[in-house]
């Protein structure tokens, strides 16, 4: 066995606003011009606001085919409803992890609960030839995911093993999705393998990032891409650090994406469009 190689940082970038579904404000992570794919993840949003003008509107009605969304509320609840009649209700802390696979219409909408509505949501791209699956949904309430207390460490794993914990979600593809939150001065490491693409999303507080002798200093609202190695190493800053940590399996296959479509092909592109208006995306 060698040493594990620590994953340097590639680079530090901040997400943009944005306006999407039916007015809801949010902050385009990833997704956005200049970062559309990182493989295999389409997009990642963070809607985290107290005026319920910024979010109220939600997400009516529209369809997905190809890929797979997954929403975990930090605070406040999400009501999301299909043209087939299945319903869920997200509350705090919870997550949902929906396979549009073949195709779903849905609509998503936040509730309020005390002001606050804070949430993301992953686009996770689906193999080539798991694109026209069955849809499926993983409504996970936040009793049902494990959460790992160590010293001065808080790891909620929402997907892939943490420390010999399993995480709650079952995926399609090898899939690293933690909530961790630091005290200052705490070191927390993960192995990532180098197959994965891999990136740490800062929502409070700063971290030193990447090897020790050159490690890259991060802080809230800061998107961290991580290179090439197999072990993610970083130490929470003076005020603590809470992130989400992301990664999953390269696909290296072609992405052709179309607003709420993400295929293989033009042609399968275009027939997700065709569906759609012909009203057999759901069949
Ligand atoms: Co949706």
């Amino acid at each position: 066995m060698s040493e594990p190689v620590i994953r340097p940082v590639t680079e530090i970038r901040q997400g943009v606003p944005a306006t999407d579904g039916a007015g809801v404000k949010l902050t385009r992570i990833l997704g956005t011009h200049s970062l559309m794919n990182y493989d295999p993840f389409l997009l990642l949003d963070e809607f985290r606001s107290e005026d319920q003008q910024d979010y109220i509107a939600g997400f009516p009605s529209h369809p997905h085919r190809g890929f797979e969304t997954v929403t975990y509320m930090k605070h406040g609840r999400f009501r999301h409803k299909d043209s087939i009649g299945n319903e869920g209700l997200l509350t705090s802390g919870g997550i949902q992890w929906m396979t549009a696979g073949k195709g779903i219409i849905h609509s998503e909408m936040p509730e309020v609960e005390d002001g606050l509505v804070w949430g993301y949501q992953l686009w996770l791209n689906l193999p080539a030839k798991d694109k026209m699956i069955e849809p499926r949904y993983q409504d996970i309430q936040p009793d049902q995911i494990p959460v790992v207390e160590e010293e001065g460490r808080w790891v909620k794993v929402m997907a892939g093993n943490y420390n010999g914990q399993e995480g709650a979600s079952e995926t399609r593809i090898p899939v690293i999705y933690f909530d961790v939150q630091l005290k200052a001065g705490i070191d927390f490491s993960q192995p990532m393998p180098v197959d994965m693409n891999g990136f740490i999303y800062l929502y409070e507080g700063s971290a030193q990032v990447g090897p020790p002798d050159h490690g890259a200093a991060a802080s809230k609202g800061d998107l961290v891409l991580l290179g090439d190695g197999d072990l993610l190493a970083l130490t929470a800053g003076d005020e603590g650090a809470g992130m989400l940590v992301i990664a999953g399996q390269r696909l290296n296959e072609p992405i052709v994406r179309g607003g709420p479509f993400v295929m293989s092909t033009e042609g399968e592109l275009r027939q997700a469009f065709l569906d759609y208006q012909n009203g057999v995306l759901v069949s």
